[in-house]
């Protein structure tokens, strides 16, 4: 888009006049938080939070990039999440509607969640388990998954929830990494109807102490679906015994505002994930500061939808920690959209008259693939804002999503952060801001970012660079579990005294921001992270592959979908690849990244070729497979060894991708 159309582009929405007037959010926060940003942030934590000690200081950035926020304040996250509300007298305030994907449904009001927490916190120190201690959580979407995350909190023992559609294997080395005492699972979960075998995965993660696994002690088992799991008596535990007969008394603690509160792991550009650390104090004021801005809550009436799943940051941030920290009403749904028909999302906005909705632009392009019509049948009414997140959202998918579940009047709100940041960061005020579809727009009050050129010099307006962030924000991460210099090196050494986030953007002409998505090895799929180098190194690990190479093309529904191409070994003692087991051996080689990472990173392709594109320093140039992934003519490959090798590529193709 040039500039010369944006400025003539009728497309702007301004906030409705009624929002606008009443938004919990005014222009004026903008003025406050850039007048003294750190006195902004200490009355958010103050105002939003209850203390059990309040902080005296804000900000200690001498240990640059370590930071500590609210160090001298003590609170307990859990506290602040559950029992406060009920001891304002919210108790009979549904916390939780959920919905479960066979039909199944609980209503879980904030006085159940507090005695649920309360037990199942003395469970796990019934348990064995200490302050400090690490708890992996591999759960469905069930509300357990909520109630064990605060039972961690209340106690202190930092969790490291793991997406259950990750594969044993990729358990396994979380739960090492993290050394992880107990592992909180079910029995499965469901997704399109069939029971997830999450208990069967935690047995094979933790089978042969001398793959790993090691420090796990025990493990509690939530029963989902009554399907049949192994059982290992000395170590495993059902969570309705130890649980449901646990006291309901338990005082929290007071816990340092820098207190660890989760570790969550996620991609980066080698094959090991990172352990992203968050803390306490700060994290929760960005959390709730953030959710009750951007989303313009009202814990009283509204009923706030985010779709996301626990495992991933967003719903960390934007199910448990930031709705709860604010004593919101949410639903919580557990399967897929299209389970039992693709109305079901809609049928769950008309029964919970569900106002506040944030989801990915993954599911929003394949309603507009399913269509507008599976929505008309339903009242959408009660809607009042839209949210965006995980990935950029192209303007058609956003007016796509105003017009159609918006029904034409409701704000939308784009919102870019990362698993680093913690909390939202670039967004609409959605009662301030005259909104455009496709960007994010500006930094929240109490945020400051940039776009930098190469050299790290801002770029000015209508300029493109790489995305930055300027000052400390309090919940950015505190670092990477067990690997100080990692951090360091990831995201403060390119630009230095700079966050880099990894990401490219640009300004427009009126200086709001527009995601251009990531410019390191790192992919987004469905607005979920995955590394090349990670999928990568799983397929090297099957025998009959030499070389691989991964990138990310684009793909209309997923955003970017997983590209392999693959050079097989010669020396393996297997018969020379022909074009019938092309297909056998490709689809062996998505089931095994399958197996090794989880099946959200199968590669959509996987490519036979006889070389890869190469540098004349052995660096794969990536930025040519991802031409031939998406069907472009080859750009500039003057760089490389071997000039030849893209044309015999796209020669040879003919027959060994497969879809699906
Ligand atoms: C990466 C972070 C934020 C929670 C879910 C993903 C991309 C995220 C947007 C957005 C454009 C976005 C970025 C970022 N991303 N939100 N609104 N517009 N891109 O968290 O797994 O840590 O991934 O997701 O590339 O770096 P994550």
């Amino acid at each position: 888009m040039t500039s010369q159309q944006e400025r003539t582009s009728p497309q702007v929405y301004p906030p409705p006049p009624d929002l606008a007037a009443h938004a919990v959010a005014q222009a004026e926060l903008y003025e406050r938080a850039g007048a003294d940003r750190l006195a902004f942030w200490a009355e958010q934590a103050r105002s939003l939070l209850t203390w059990e000690t309040e902080p005296t200081q804000t900000l200690d950035w001498s240990g640059a990039p370590f930071a500590r926020w609210f160090a001298d304040g003590r609170l307990n996250v859990a506290v602040n999440c559950v029992d406060r509300h009920v001891e304002a007298g919210h108790g009979d305030r549904v916390a939780i509607h959920w919905e479960g994907e066979p039909g199944d449904r609980r209503t879980i009001t904030y006085a159940d969640l507090a005695r649920e927490v309360k037990k199942a916190a003395n469970a796990l120190l019934s348990l064995g388990v200490q302050q400090g201690d690490r708890v992996a959580l591999y759960l469905p979407m069930v509300p357990e998954a909520v109630v064990a995350m605060l039972a961690c909190a209340r106690i202190g023992a930092p969790h490291s929830v793991v997406f259950g559609g990750f594969s044993a294997d990729a358990l396994r080395s979380r739960v090492d990494d993290a050394q992880a005492v107990v592992v909180v699972t079910a029995d499965g979960g469901y997704r399109r109807g069939a029971p997830s075998p999450l208990k069967a995965n935690v047995d094979e993660a933790l089978a042969d102490r001398a793959r790993g696994g090691g420090s796990v002690r025990k493990v509690l088992v939530v029963r989902r679906t009554g399907q049949d799991v192994a059982w290992h008596d000395e170590r495993d535990v059902w969570w309705h015994d130890v649980v449901d007969a646990a006291s309901e008394e338990h005082e929290a603690p007071a816990l340092e505002a820098e207190h660890p509160l989760f570790v969550l792991y996620t991609s980066g550009t080698t094959g090991r994930p990172k352990g992203i650390l968050h803390t306490s104090g700060g994290y929760l004021t960005q959390a709730a500061y953030t959710h009750r801005t951007v989303f313009d809550v009202r814990p009283e009436s509204d009923v706030y939808w985010c779709a996301a799943d626990v495992g991933w940051v967003t719903g960390h941030s934007y199910i448990v920690y930031g709705p709860l920290a604010n004593g919101v009403t949410q639903v919580m749904y557990e399967g897929t959209p299209d389970t039992p028909t693709r109305e079901r999302w809609w049928e769950v906005v008309e029964r919970y008259g569900v106002t506040l909705l944030y989801t990915a632009p993954t599911t929003v392009r394949t309603f507009m693939k399913w269509g507008a019509d599976l929505l008309e049948g339903h009242d959408l009414s009660s809607l009042r804002l839209l949210g965006s997140v995980g990935e950029p959202i192209n303007p058609e998918a956003w007016t796509w999503y105003r017009t159609h579940v918006g029904s034409g009047r409701t704000p939308v709100v784009d919102t870019w952060w990362q698993t680093e940041t913690g909390g939202i960061m670039i967004s609409p005020l959605p009662g301030v801001t005259t909104t455009k579809p496709g960007s994010a727009q500006r930094a929240l009050p109490g945020i400051c970012t940039a776009v930098l050129d190469d050299t790290g010099v801002p770029v000015a307006d209508g300029g493109t660079g790489y995305l930055v962030v300027t000052e400390p924000w309090p919940g950015m991460l505190r670092g990477i579990w067990g690997d100080a210099d990692r951090y360091v090196e990831t995201y403060w050494s390119r630009f230095p005294g700079r966050y880099f986030a990894g990401d490219g953007a640009r300004l427009d002409e009126d200086g709001d921001v527009w995601l251009l998505g990531r410019v390191d090895d790192v992919m987004n799929v469905s607005g979920h992270r995955l590394s090349t180098a990670e999928i990568e190194s799983a397929l090297v690990s099957h025998p009959r592959v030499a070389e691989a190479a991964v990138v990310g093309a684009s793909d209309d529904t997923t955003g970017q979908a997983v590209c392999a191409f693959v050079i097989l070994r010669a020396d393996d003692g297997s018969p020379p690849v022909g074009e019938e087991d092309t297909e056998a051996l490709v689809a062996a080689l998505r089931a095994h990244v399958g197996r090794e990472i989880g099946p959200i990173a199968k590669p959509r392709q996987v490519l036979v070729v006889a070389e890869l594109p190469k540098t004349r320093s052995g660096k794969i140039m990536r930025r040519l497979l991802r031409d031939v992934a998406e069907g472009r003519e080859t750009g500039d490959v003057t760089t490389l060894a071997d000039s030849s090798v893209m044309g015999s590529i796209r020669a040879g193709l003919g027959g060994s991708a497969a879809d699906g």
